[in-house]
């Protein structure tokens, strides 16, 4: 069976079975990054264009290697470095590059529906790697890919995402993704961090981190996104850490076997101690490690690619 997608845009837009469809196909990709030649000819001979306009760390370079080892060719677009700085559109940037022969382009934007507006205008598959506060696709996919492989199941878990919800692209397709495979998610912060209406989209809203904490089975601990917020949305660090902040104390109410992420980059003290961060409970390397094989299923089935979890490459 093939995936009938074009583009990867979000969450919002897949069905259960495609969701699940790409996890059980990343699962195939795994065992690539251990062997001793991490390279399959999947994607020989097709050009992949990473084109970032916000900084990234993990996003850009799981893309890149993942785009190496499906033997793609890749090359990595920088905003400060193009002529976007001489003023040239998004459109005009994404078309001249196109117009080279490129096979997928991969985009991280800070305006919502940037990665959809390409779509619109390419005719090579797009995928969304972040448009503003509106959603971060491959993210999703890869807490549920560690959440699966960690807890065995997704249907019947309590998922709590906690932290500056409002800004958070990460939590919008994770609300989504979750949802749809049978969680049920809470998102806890405090009440200028909390957009209205998130459930609409099937979230439960907690102000309470206490009283949010000992329920849960994943906490999901979002970052304080420090360059988005312009307005004064708490009083200080300081008090939205002893709130919100997860820490070895409140560690004490959560469940015995509690699995605690964070999708990256961390502020460290603020949003979550180091002893949580690289505590007993963490899988956060493991969503990095994981994010490699995710990133690989989608680019693979997106260039056409059938589906399976059984295949060898
Ligand atoms: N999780 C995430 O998107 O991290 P980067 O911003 O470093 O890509």
């Amino acid at each position: 069976m093939r995936f009938e997608r074009r583009n990867l845009l979000g969450l919002e837009e897949l069905e259960r079975g495609e969701i699940e469809s790409i996890l059980d196909t990343a699962e195939s990709f795994v065992e690539i990054s251990e062997r001793p030649l991490k390279k399959v000819p999947v994607l020989r001979g097709m050009t992949v264009v990473n084109l970032f306009f916000e900084p990234s760390t993990r996003t850009r370079i799981s893309f890149e290697i993942a785009e190496k080892r499906l033997s793609a060719d890749t090359v990595n677009f920088a905003a400060t470095t193009s002529s976007a700085v001489k003023g040239e559109s998004l459109k005009d940037t994404a078309r001249n590059i196109e117009s080279m022969g490129i096979d997928m382009l991969v985009i991280r934007h800070s305006a919502p529906g940037a990665a959809a507006y390409l779509a619109g205008v390419l005719d090579c598959p797009v995928i969304n790697a972040g448009d503003g506060a509106h959603e971060h696709p491959t993210q999703a996919l890869l807490d549920l890919f560690t959440v699966r492989r960690r807890r065995g199941r997704i249907d019947g878990l309590n998922v709590l995402i906690v932290g500056d919800i409002l800004h958070s692209r990460v939590a919008r397709s994770n609300v989504f993704g979750f949802s749809k495979l049978g969680a049920a998610v809470t998102v806890c912060g405090p009440p200028t961090l909390i957009p209205p209406g998130i459930e609409d989209l099937g979230a439960k809203v907690s102000f309470d981190l206490l009283e949010a904490l000992p329920e849960a089975d994943v906490v999901m601990v979002l970052r304080i996104q420090r360059e988005r917020l312009g307005d004064c949305f708490f009083p200080t660090l300081r008090e939205y850490s002893d709130l919100f902040g997860l820490d070895e104390k409140k560690m004490e109410l959560a469940k015995s076997d509690v699995t605690v992420m964070h999708p990256g980059p961390i502020n460290r003290g603020v949003e979550m101690t180091p002893g949580v961060a690289d505590g007993p409970y963490s899988v956060i390397l493991g969503q990095v490690k994981y994010g490699l094989a995710v990133r690989m299923a989608v680019l693979y089935l997106l260039s056409g690619g059938e589906l399976s979890s059984e295949d060898t490459y």
